[in-house]
């Protein structure tokens, strides 16, 4: 099993949106995509790429079949501090459980240390969202803080509570173990509260 990271064309937006299921929408995009939004989503990412600035984001392969999505965004600020780089994903449901979204996190945090994107680089994930959760504590992400969006609200229109996970920078994996272990209070998120829509969990980029 090969998986790589690739920038996103044309030709991918049919298999994009056909990878996107209730899931996707209800914990990462809201609405499904239309071949006009993607098209356009893609457009941006491009434009970003040649600019070097912005949201970066790349087409999730397995063994080079398009498997899911992810991206690197130092723009949102919603519960974050400076220096923080907002990350999300998705997989296509077929290629789920597999490992792709663990190995899609590594690769986009290789890919921020190469580029000098950021010091931190932060999930926000609605605490309910188990699997999501799962993908950034088993990628290294610890719990930060729980916070009330900004941004993001209920459908009802009520704002977002939100919570989150950080990562001291310019530690190594072993130490950062060592200081989880000796660490006061709370590392994980704690999932399925009600009332809670959101949570970020966070980790060294530059490691
Ligand atoms: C979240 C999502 C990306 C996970 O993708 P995935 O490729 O299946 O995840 P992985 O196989 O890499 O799993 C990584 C770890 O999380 C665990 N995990 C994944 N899904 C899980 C679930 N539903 N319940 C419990 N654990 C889960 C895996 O067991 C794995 O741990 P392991 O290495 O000990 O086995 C996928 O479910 C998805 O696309 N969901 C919809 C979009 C979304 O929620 N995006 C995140 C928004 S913040």
């Amino acid at each position: 099993m090969r998986i790589t990271l690739r920038a996103l064309t044309d030709e991918d937006i049919e298999a994009h949106n056909a990878g996107e299921d209730e899931h996707t929408v209800r914990w990462l995009n809201g609405a499904p995509g239309t071949a006009e939004t993607t098209a356009a989503h893609f457009d941006s990412l491009a434009d970003n790429a040649r600019a070097e600035r912005g949201k970066r984001g790349f087409g999730v392969c397995l063994d080079d079949h398009l498997a899911g999505y992810v991206d690197c965004d130092p723009d949102v600020t919603d519960g974050l501090e400076p220096g923080d780089v907002n990350i999300s994903y998705a997989v296509h449901p077929w290629a789920r459980g597999h490992g792709v979204a663990g190995e899609a996190v590594r690769l986009i945090l290789e890919y921020m240390r190469e580029n000098r994107i950021g010091t931190r680089a932060v999930v926000r994930v609605d605490p309910d969202n188990v699997a999501s959760v799962c993908v950034a504590e088993k990628s290294g992400f610890i719990y930060v803080h729980d916070f009330t969006s900004g941004t993001d609200r209920h459908p009802d229109g009520t704002r977002q509570p939100v919570s989150g996970l950080g990562r001291p920078p310019g530690i190594t994996g072993a130490e950062y173990s060592a200081a989880r272990q000796a660490r006061p209070g709370r590392t994980s998120v704690r999932t399925g509260r009600a009332g809670l829509s959101g949570c970020a969990v966070g980790r060294d980029a530059l490691e």
